[in-house]
């Protein structure tokens, strides 16, 4: 479902802008062919090119031996691997995967509790160089050594990385730990890659089922008419809203299980599109999530009577609108009580699904709905490959780099030098 339908009036995007959008890509089509062909390293040439074999013998090794795993990594490190494993992994299982992206140190306190006899840890960095990722490392490093014995720490890590060069893989080297190579992606576009995937193997993901969507989308995005190929028609019509004046794309997703997709999503949207067209100008479009049903009851106040400056994507699994328990009909005199009766939650979670949607379509506010079962994995696939060409589709559409992100380094620049304002404070 897409935005043509609610984006109406002066609030519109019109079939023949949107068809024109297509000459400008031509070039772009071009590059997709060759991404997805390998002929240049790419997230489009990642669902031909894992070799899935590696990563489930690795993996059935890993849960022979382990039951528990910790991942340590951030932004494209971490994101991707824990939609998965949200979205798709085994629940109620004896296994557990977690991710730790971030040095909360009242959180990372939690790794105290870790029986290391029983797990695994896999610690990704692309760059080998990120502090926190290194920070989290270092500082669980020598309780492991406690625990296993420091001869025997090698055996319950893995590290997946690509810099040689990077303080990570020089740490393994000396500590013999093995090392999976990071491909040359951008890590907020290499989840299908170990990166994502021998995670999300070791919490039951059928791999093959998303890595199968992933194909499938791939293919349908390479598709030269613009009206037959999802990823540019989507992302064209994101650009042409926003050039409308919609540059913040509020996402909803009405189940619990997809919430990991927005932030996998917002981290790809936010750091690939934010920056400076070659005129100077400040582009971007911000991307944001409000949790359905939760925030309708605070936010939607916004998104309906607000600054019409949002365009809308609604996450929904149509298969939870059969699902949970019937609402008894105790207490069915009551009138608040009375319409929910025989009812199941799942029905009353579709039901205001529909109702928010509506209201936002009355007021020609553009939404669009993508829908996908609960546990689908050849779905999850094809969402992802659809997010990421809808990314560089309006990255092109932009005159930007959707594959760069030059101004995040400014903050590690004086992360680093309040690091060492520290240490003359504190005499180190
Ligand atoms: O997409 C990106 O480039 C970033 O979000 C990185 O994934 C993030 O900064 C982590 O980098 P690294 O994998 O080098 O530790």
């Amino acid at each position: 479902d897409n935005f043509m339908a609610s984006a109406v009036g002066e609030h519109g995007i019109r079939e023949e802008d949107l068809i024109a959008q297509g000459d400008r890509l031509d070039g772009l089509r071009e590059r997709l062919r060759i991404w997805r062909d390998g002929k240049e390293p790419s997230f489009l040439g990642l669902p031909f090119q894992t070799d899935l074999d590696e990563i489930k013998t690795l993996g059935n090794r890993m849960l022979k031996r382990f039951t528990r795993f910790i991942v340590f990594g951030i932004g494209g490190s971490s994101l991707g691997g824990n939609m998965l494993v949200q979205t798709l992994g085994r629940r109620n299982d004896r296994r557990r995967v977690r991710f730790y992206d971030n040095v909360d140190p009242i959180t990372l306190e939690s790794l105290d509790r870790i029986d290391w006899n029983e797990t695994l840890l896999i610690v990704i960095s692309k760059s080998g160089n990120t502090a926190e990722t290194i920070a989290q490392f270092l500082t669980v490093l020598p309780r492991m050594e406690r625990e296993l014995g420091a001869q025997c720490v090698h055996e319950h890590v893995l590290v997946i990385t690509e810099e040689p060069k990077g303080a990570l893989q020089q740490i393994a080297e000396r500590l013999e730990i093995p090392v999976i190579p990071h491909p040359a992606v951008g890590g907020r576009y290499v989840v299908l890659s170990a990166v994502g995937l021998l995670p999300a193997y070791l919490a039951g993901v059928d791999i093959d089922g998303v890595m199968e969507g992933a194909r499938a989308m791939a293919d349908r995005c390479c598709q030269k008419d613009i009206r037959e190929n999802p990823g540019l028609w989507q992302g064209a019509a994101q650009y042409l809203l926003a050039e409308n004046g919609k540059t913040i794309s509020q996402w909803m997703p009405y189940s619990d299980h997809l919430t990991l997709v927005v932030d996998w999503y917002r981290q790809l949207w936010a750091e690939s599109l934010g920056k400076h067209d070659p005129q100077g100008r400040e582009r971007g479009l911000t991307p944001v999530s409000a949790k359905g049903v939760t925030d309708q009851h605070s936010q939607l106040q916004l998104f309906l009577d607000g600054p019409s400056d949002k365009q809308f994507t609604f996450l929904t699994s149509p298969d939870l609108l059969t699902a949970g328990e019937r609402i008894p009909t105790r207490f069915a005199d009551l009138p608040a009580v009375k319409p929910l009766v025989g009812h199941t939650t799942g029905e009353l979670f579709g039901a205001e699904f529909l109702g928010t949607r509506e209201t936002l379509s009355r007021r020609g506010r553009p939404n669009r709905t993508l829908s996908l079962l609960q546990g689908d994995a050849f779905a999850i696939g094809e969402l992802i490959i659809l997010l990421e060409v809808e990314t560089v589709v309006v990255a092109e559409l932009m005159g930007i780099d959707a594959f760069d992100q030059p101004a995040v380094e400014e903050s590690k620049v004086l992360t680093r030098k309040y690091l060492d304002e520290m240490k003359t404070i504190r005499g180190l």
